[in-house]
């Protein structure tokens, strides 16, 4: 009989684009202040790609990144999965852009919908592949544009977002490092309270969408903000569970960065200390999917986990949609 294999993070990579938007910047565009955003959200500055630049230029350079890391060749590559909500068109798949991009010629491609919590659902998709043999070489991207389909005149949401993107490579592991547990869940029930309604087959683009804003975010945030804080609480509690973990063996907690309030709420349910706790959201405000990824990929770099260390992703968003996984982590740094 064949042994268990577990799938390793072997390789990871991120790419903010150049452009800072600063709160003062945002002073001038609406009514708003420095101190308001500073407070309640924990944003001071986020990232705009360029405007010759889509999800797939973003995503492709963390990829490259993240091969490099993992020194594995593109063409190596058998399966990749790019978590998006702002692909560069609604097909063909942000994938298949990024493969092209990256030379990534004998691999599958697709892209996986959920929002801020994509990433580990790709995880958790990549992770199941290896374990079940099907690919050996995996990329991971999860890379959004957010800036594109955010309303500039509407305060509520234009202080939020950012873009970036995130990868990692996944492959059976040598040893007993890597993907651990992953809990996901999801409740149709609130698709209404964060939605990019126009668009798509319910109300395809069309003069009256445009004059209604439909091709931009809406988000009921204060509804929103309550049930994040109960899924992230619960999704990170869950992983530990399965994979017979407490709190106590985190040695750290990289949590989507949608308000420092819903992390700070967070880790005081779950009694993890500041210094277990992942945050850069004052860089980059919230990118969606690509959050934890980049969160990953600079907690690696920043040597805030080391070989063997457990670390622990945990996401919400739209759909409603939420996830954790739990890692043992398997790359060395270097010092
Ligand atoms: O990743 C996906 C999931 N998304 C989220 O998790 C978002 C969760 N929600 C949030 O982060 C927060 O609800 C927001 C940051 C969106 C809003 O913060 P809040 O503390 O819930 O504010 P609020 O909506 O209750 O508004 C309080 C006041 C209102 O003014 P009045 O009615 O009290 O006069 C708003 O109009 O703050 C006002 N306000 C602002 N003022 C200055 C809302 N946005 C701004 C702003 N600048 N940017």
């Amino acid at each position: 009989m064949e042994t268990s294999i577990r799938a390793a993070i072997t390789g990871t990579g991120s790419y903010l684009p150049e452009k800072i938007l600063t709160n003062n910047d945002l002073e001038k565009m609406v009514k708003t202040s420095d101190e308001w955003i500073t407070t309640r959200t924990g944003v001071k500055e986020r990232r705009l790609a360029a405007q010759q630049e889509a999800a797939s230029d973003l995503g492709a350079e963390a990829a490259r990144r993240a091969l490099r890391e993992a020194g594995v060749k593109p063409e190596d590559v058998e399966c990749l999965i790019v978590a998006t909500v702002t692909g560069d068109m609604p097909f063909p798949s942000t994938a298949c852009f990024i493969q092209n991009l990256c030379g990534l010629k004998n691999a599958a491609g697709f892209d996986i919908a959920a929002a801020c919590s994509g990433y580990i659902y790709a995880l958790n998709i990549a992770k199941s592949f290896i374990e079940s043999r099907t690919y050996k070489k995996i990329l991971v991207v999860a890379v959004d544009v957010l800036s594109r389909i955010t309303d500039w005149h509407d305060r509520g949401t234009c202080v939020l977002f950012g873009d970036g993107a995130g990868a990692a490579v996944l492959e059976p592991a040598r040893d007993d490092n890597g993907i651990i547990s992953v809990y996901l869940g999801s409740d149709g029930a609130a698709t209404d309270m964060l939605k990019l309604p126009g668009g798509g087959s319910r109300f395809p683009t069309s003069a009256e969408t445009i004059k209604n804003k439909l091709h931009y975010i809406k988000m009921s945030g204060n509804k929103i903000f309550k049930l994040a804080v109960t899924a992230m609480i619960d999704s990170a509690q869950k992983a530990m569970a399965l994979a017979n973990l407490k709190c106590e063996d985190i040695k750290l907690l990289i949590p989507h960065q949608a308000n420092i309030r819903i992390i700070e709420a967070t880790a005081k349910t779950l009694k993890l200390p500041v210094e277990r706790i992942f945050v850069n959201i004052q860089k980059y405000g919230n990118m969606s999917g690509a959050t934890t990824a980049i969160g990953l990929d600079e907690a690696y770099r920043e040597n805030r986990i080391k070989k063997g260390d457990y670390v622990e992703l945990v996401a919400f968003g739209a759909g409603l949609t939420w996830g954790a996984a739990v890692i043992k982590w398997g790359i060395k740094n270097i010092a």
